[in-house]
């Protein structure tokens, strides 16, 4: 009855790969458009057929057409050389409109070289570029040819793109280009670098690419990468060119399943790095050094590509990645990023700030780690300039000379405010974390110290004790000795064996006390299993809450792996849904279940300094007792959750098919929103009372996520409810209900409610079954947490606000049994102590 540690099914999985394989064949963009300015005749280079100016004309307004071109032999060498040689002039006011079939990113590029023509000399002209919300040139003068990229999220229908002359100047364009951006391509959040926080709302910045570089190899161009981009060679901005080599082996390249693909960046770009010229010297200590002019004042998301073409093994090369003078990365070992495989894209992204310096420094160098070989490598670099506040990306555009210093001073103040406002804000982290960590400290005496307080544990401290605890630390007073387990079990009698899983057997035991316990017993051969076994006790040892199951105790002699667990009697909330006999549970003991289940996972989530993920949530994990408590079982997966400095945990995909969070799966970024999803996939579960998978099913109603997500946009979510349920819920508490389900479901993690939410939406269902509500509030929103207690609102935007600082609620809490609205008033007032 006690489920086990994830189960893989692999088959699923390869049948997972084969449907997201279409994103890795030929890039197919839904918006797509190129046009060589000026020019008479269609231009193809590579697979991309840039339409001629006349054929482009009724995407352009203008009051005027001028087209000139020029003689070819002072053309650039590059791949765009076809497109520069002719233009289009603007001497007006002049807008591209170009219809946007599919909303989200796009690239727009604009390329630039300004020759002489016999009336016009390019050089002179002068101008602005503009979409409707963003500034992308200011008073732009180009200097040799150029590509500018931009990256920008439309949301309606049109895309405009405006050319404004300066003053009596005019301007010029010599090809442009617009394409859908893969989704997934930029994520919303990063790690801020200073102050190293998480860095969340990166979907809403326009981006201006302004380094594209292959580290280590040659150019990359448009034609070897999927998304047509340019990758230029590292050399011209290494600091000293000596202290890198060259490594290359493209051929070796993996993708990892659900990290990064070849659309994050080429073979050919990961298949190259540079590294520290430390080949002949075993005592090197230096940094290799990339520097990056950028315009200051800007925000700059960077993203820093590694694939491990060095190593012989894993786990052997640790190193050290700083942005300017911040360390972001520190004995960082790639493997770890990558299931310990060799040669296995990753990529990383921080968000950093040019306050007063025209640069960007990246630099690579060996850990402090001893007995490693100094070694360091970097394969790729992206950085992209992100809008300000007036959604402008331009800026130093023109080598500024008489506005420059007034520019620094305002950039000196900026940098104060902006300085003030950092301490200020790492005081106030500092002031939390230190808050929670004694906070912790008295719930950790609290809970553990007193052992022979609590009946139960002093049973067990009694018992397993036996004068043979090894009391490392107070935590390991759970200890307990196989003897005592063997007579519990009756010898671990088969027949006394209530659930087998992945992970061993589960039997019943009973105590020399009488109490009723559950006994996991590992497989010992099972090296997954180890890791496993060592987080739940970890996790176990740390938490206790009402809705969680306890840990009574363990044992590692002879290396068994055996976990003690509370008895619950009534087994899992799976075998109570379907396919066991159990009789047909009512919506409200239902919805009491969910709840408890929601408590106990809100706890895991905030409940203490760093938010704990389960990771495999599901119906089998939800445990009940003699009264159909629910309490949430099985930590094996467990991981904790982001650090101050990190928006998500990097790493392999685990947890239950028909369960697994599609954003996790895709970029193996864990957060608290993973459980969520899960955990909303459970509610469809509970109100269908059907596996979350069926295979006997027809297609379309496979995947119970799917098939109710289906129903519940139609709004008919109650053609698909458990026949026992049909006439029995309230059509108000179904439709909450649907609609709480449908937000946990929701594809980004950041649109998904918190547990908390979900909690607060879940009481609400119910008391709307109940109908006790004496005057029921005009109810349409999505949100019942903003109507009904402003305090919650406020509450919320704190939280949001402070990032990090999650409220306090001491782990010893329980708080079941009172009502929520008391709850998160008392909440609230405690983030106000
Ligand atoms: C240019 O390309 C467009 C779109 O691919 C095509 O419809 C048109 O016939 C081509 N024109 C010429 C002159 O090849
Ligand atoms: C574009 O912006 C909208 C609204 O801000 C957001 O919901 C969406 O996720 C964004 N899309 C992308 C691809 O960034
Ligand atoms: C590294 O590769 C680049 C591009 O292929 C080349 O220009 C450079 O000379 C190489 N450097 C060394 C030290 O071999
Ligand atoms: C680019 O692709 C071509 C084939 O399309 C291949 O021959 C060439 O080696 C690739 N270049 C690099 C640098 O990967
Ligand atoms: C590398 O650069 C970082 C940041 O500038 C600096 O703190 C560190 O001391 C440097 N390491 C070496 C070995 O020079
Ligand atoms: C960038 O522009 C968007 C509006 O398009 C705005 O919401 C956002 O706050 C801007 N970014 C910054 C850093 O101000």
């Amino acid at each position: 009855m006690m489920g086990f540690g994830g189960f893989k099914l692999l088959f699923i999985w390869v049948l997972f790969l084969l449907c997201l394989s279409p994103s890795f064949s030929q890039f197919n963009p839904a918006d797509k458009y190129s046009i060589d300015c000026g020019s008479p005749s269609n231009t193809s280079i590579g697979s991309r057929v840039f339409l001629s100016d006349n054929l482009a004309s009724s995407y352009l307004s203008t009051p005027q057409n001028v087209l000139v071109d020029t003689s070819a032999n002072s053309i650039p060498q590059s791949e765009y050389s076809q497109l520069y040689r002719t233009a289009r002039i603007f001497s007006q006011p002049s807008t591209y409109t170009f219809r946007i079939i599919q909303s989200g990113r796009h690239w727009i590029r604009l390329y630039f070289f300004p020759f002489s023509a016999s009336n016009y000399d390019l050089t002179s002209a002068t101008f602005s570029v503009s979409t409707r919300n963003h500034a992308l040139l200011s008073d732009f003068k180009a200097n040799g040819a150029s590509v500018k990229e931009y990256s920008v999220n439309i949301t309606s229908g049109d895309l405009e793109i405006t050319f404004t002359p300066s003053g009596t100047s005019f301007a010029f364009l010599n090809g442009l280009e617009v394409v859908s951006v893969p989704d997934p391509l930029i994520a919303d959040d990063a790690t801020s670098v200073k102050p190293p926080t998480n860095y969340r709302g990166l979907l809403n910045q326009a981006l201006e690419t302004v380094a594209r570089v292959n580290m280590g190899g040659p150019i990359v161009t448009s034609r070897n990468d999927s998304l047509w981009r340019t990758w230029v060679p590292d050399r011209s901005f290494l600091k000293n060119p000596n202290l890198a080599t060259n490594k290359s082996n493209i051929p070796a390249v993996r993708y990892p399943d659900g990290g990064a693909t070849p659309d994050d960046a080429p073979r050919s770009v990961y298949g190259t790095a540079a590294r520290m010229a430390s080949e002949t010297d075993p005592k090197s200590n230096f940094n290799v050094t990339w520097e990056f002019p950028v315009d200051r004042g800007f925000r700059y998301l960077v993203r820093l590509h590694f694939c491990d073409i060095v190593s012989d093994t894993a786990n052997k090369l640790y190193f050290n990645v700083y942005i300017d003078d911040s360390s972001v990365l520190s004995d960082f070992d790639l493997s770890t990023k990558v299931e310990g495989n060799l040669a296995t894209a990753y990529y990383a992204d921080f968000v950093t700030q040019s306050i007063d310096d025209d640069q960007i420094r990246i630099s690579i160098g060996p850990s402090g780690i001893r007995d490693v070989y100094p070694n360091a490598i970097l394969n790729g670099v992206e950085i992209m300039k992100m809008n300000n506040s007036d959604g402008s990306l331009s800026g130093g555009d023109i080598p500024s000379s008489s506005s420059g210093s007034k520019k620094k001073n305002v950039g000196v103040i900026v940098g104060v405010v902006v300085g003030l406002a950092a301490v200020l804000l790492m005081g106030l982290v500092l002031f939390f974390v230190y808050k929670r960590r004694k906070q912790e400290r008295i719930n950790q005496s609290k809970m553990w110290t007193p052992l022979s307080t609590n009946g139960l544990s002093q049973t067990m401290g009694s018992k397993c004790s036996n004068g043979t605890t090894i009391s490392a630390g107070s935590n390991f007073n759970y200890r307990c000795p196989f003897a005592a387990i063997q007579e519990a079990t009756n010898n671990f009698d088969e027949s006394w064996v209530i659930g087998i899983g992945g992970f061993g057997k589960v039997y019943k035991g009973v105590l020399s006390d009488g109490t009723k316990v559950a006994v996991k017993r590992g497989n010992p051969k099972s090296q997954q299993g180890l890791a496993e076994f060592q987080t739940e006790i970890e996790m176990l040892s740390q938490f206790r809450h009402r809705h969680l199951v306890s840990l009574i105790g363990y044992c590692d002699e002879k290396s068994e792996m055996i976990l003690i667990y509370e008895y619950m009697e009534n087994g899992t909330l799976k075998s109570h849904l379907y396919g066991s006999g159990f009789p047909s549970m009512s919506w409200k003991q239902r919805l009491e279940i969910c709840i408890g289940a929601a408590r106990g996972l809100h706890y895991l989530h905030t409940g203490y300094s760093k938010a704990v993920i389960h990771r495999d949530v599901k119906s089998a994990n939800i445990l009940l007792d003699e009264n159909l408590m629910a309490k949430v079982a099985d930590f094996g997966l467990s991981k904790t959750g982001p650090e101050i400095d990190q928006t998500h945990v990097s790493t392999a995909v685990k947890g239950s098919f028909g369960y697994l969070d599609p954003e996790y799966f895709r970029r193996q970024h864990l957060t608290e929103k993973s459980d969520v999803y899960s955990y909303g996939v459970v509610l469809f579960e509970v109100l269908c009372a059907r596996p979350v998978i069926d295979p006997s099913l027809p297609r379309e109603m496979v995947n119970l996520a799917e098939w109710a997500m289906k129903w519940q946009k139609k709004g008919q979510l109650e053609q698909i409810i458990d026949v026992t349920l049909k006439g029995k819920i309230r059509p108000d508490s179904l439709r909450k209900f649907g609609e709480t389900a449908e937000k946990c479901l929701a594809d980004v993690g950041v649109d998904r409610p918190s547990m908390g939410d979900v909690l607060w939406n879940l009481e609400y269902v119910l008391q709307l079954q109940e109908a006790v509500l004496q005057n029921d509030p005009d109810e349409n929103s999505t949100n019942v947490i903003g109507e009904l207690s402003p305090q919650i609102h406020d509450f919320n935007h704190a939280d949001a606000n402070t990032g990090t600082a999650q409220f306090e609620m001491s782990s010893g809490d329980d708080i079941s049994g009172v009502s929520m609205s008391k709850v998160f008033s008392q909440l609230v007032k405690s983030e106000g102590r």
